[in-house]
């Protein structure tokens, strides 16, 4: 090769829309000192790219981290029905302000999501609203259980979402035949509310009584998830299918599900690691109540310690807001949730500094584990060809958390008043950047729905 070809060569000038330049990249490789170039909504080059990359837009993340966008596997936006509490595109917007790029919404909406129509009613709704990626659960109950092999596989959905014991909303699937019909037809890991319905139903009286949110973990003690869990994995190997547990609050259930990482994965919330009882409850009365609930320091260290050693695959918030009104009633009338996908990142990033888990373990159970456990289709890393969604965050920012902050329609949050360290400052999705230093940057939402390796992708756009 001539000296002169060579030199041209090096004059190349390549084009990209974006360059993230000069940030802590956290890749599959570890983390690295380099710059990424973003080309129609993907990741085309990873480097020292300068100086011969040049783009209409660059973000200089100097001093920062970037991670890959997070996904939260685990959303109740409300819609249709209940906007009063959350509407998409409110939801939404909280997940890209709070550095969530993608998430999966659940199906205890009014009505719920039982049926092809109900799916592509949600799609409709968030086409053109959603400020980040989303797909949406079908609900599984004895209703539409022999349909589920091919509603799982419709664009835009998620998988299968079946609730053992009722929490908020009318979907439960609580009898053994129900639940074999249901885990029968499909494929796609079906995520499960693990909580048994006959042990809520005898122990409700009790709280009834003494109308004591501070008796929320009694009623649905620890022995109530345990025994859903136990019984739905029992039911997963009879039938031969994949499970996700979700939000898994106890140490019991911890010990059990890692002796079956074949075919469950275990998912914990940032609240289940964060809040503990009797204090949250003392302190937030009502706003602390969730299903299940916040337990004690005990089943919090053995969540920590499930996710010190793996058996965790992921973190999602079940963000489920109810307005402040609502979450007023006399409890147990009051209804549990509180909101989560604004807060999931700043929490967890605080969790990091603090020194309980490491940035690349956060990353693994926030990118690549959904997009393992899921199958989704170029998302979870930054790696030339993937999606171009980035969460560039600043681990050294301190921040206090506060209502005024939060997005969501229902307007608060648990943590309003919390001090954190590591903060949100970008969100790209696609190569867009919908927030810069914290605040939206966009008019208009580019959310679009996910793709999943295991669907039918042959109809997606159909
Ligand atoms: O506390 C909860 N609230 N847990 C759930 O699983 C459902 C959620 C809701 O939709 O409000």
């Amino acid at each position: 090769m001539s000296l002169a070809t060579d030199f041209s060569h090096r004059m190349t000038r390549h084009h990209a829309d974006l360059l993230v330049r000069g940030g802590t990249v956290h890749t599959p490789n570890g983390a690295e000192r380099i710059d990424i170039a973003c080309l129609d909504g993907r990741i085309v080059a990873l480097g020292d790219l300068s100086p011969q990359w040049q783009a209409g837009e660059t973000i200089d993340a100097t001093g920062l981290d970037v991670l890959p966008g997070v996904v939260d596997s685990q959303v109740h936006f409300r819609e249709p029905g209940m906007t009063h509490k959350e509407t998409l595109d409110a939801g939404t917007r909280g997940a890209v302000l709070g550095g969530v790029t993608t998430v999966f919404e659940m199906p205890n909406t009014q009505p719920l999501t039982l049926s092809a129509a109900d799916l592509q009613d949600k799609l409709d709704r968030a086409d053109g609203r959603a400020w980040c990626d989303y797909a949406f659960y079908m609900g599984g109950s004895a209703v539409n259980a022999d349909q589920l092999d091919s509603l799982e596989n419709r664009p835009g959905c998620a998988g299968i979402k079946v609730f053992m014991g009722s929490s908020f909303g009318d979907l439960l699937a609580d009898e053994d035949a129900t639940l074999r019909r249901i885990l029968s037809h499909g494929r796609r890991r079906v995520a499960i509310h693990a909580e048994d319905e006959a042990r809520l139903r005898d122990r409700y009286e009790r709280v009834r009584a003494s109308g004591d949110v501070r008796e929320h973990p009694v009623w649905r003690d620890a022995e109530s998830a345990l025994n859903a869990t136990c019984r739905i994995v029992r039911l997963a190997e009879e039938t031969g299918r994949r499970l996700h547990i979700l939000h898994v609050s106890t140490g019991q259930e911890m010990a059990f599900l890692a002796q079956h990482k074949n075919r469950v994965s275990v998912e914990v919330t940032p609240h289940h690691l964060s809040l503990s009882a009797p204090d949250c409850y003392e302190r937030l009365g009502s706003l602390a109540q969730m299903n299940p609930p916040v337990r004690d320091k005990t089943h919090q260290h053995a969540l920590w310690e499930a996710v010190r050693t793996g058996v965790v695959d992921v973190i999602g918030s079940d963000h489920a807001p109810h307005t402040l009104e609502e979450k007023a009633k006399p409890y147990p009338t009051s209804p549990s949730g509180m909101t989560g996908v604004q807060t999931l990142l700043p929490i967890m990033l605080d969790h990091v500094n603090a020194g309980r888990l490491s940035l690349s373990r956060l990353v693994d159970l926030t990118s690549a584990g959904p997009a393992r456990l899921f199958g989704m289709e170029r998302k979870g890393r930054i790696a030339v060809g993937y999606d171009a969604d980035l969460s560039i965050v600043d681990m050294e920012a301190r921040r206090t958390i506060s209502n005024d902050w939060i997005a969501s329609v229902c307007g608060w949050t648990p943590y309003d008043g919390v001090r954190v360290r590591g903060w949100p400052m970008h969100t790209i999705i696609r190569g867009r950047t919908v927030v810069r230093d914290g605040g939206l940057c966009k008019a208009t939402p580019c959310g679009e729905p996910v793709r999943f390796l295991e669907a039918d992708t042959q109809t997606y756009r159909a």
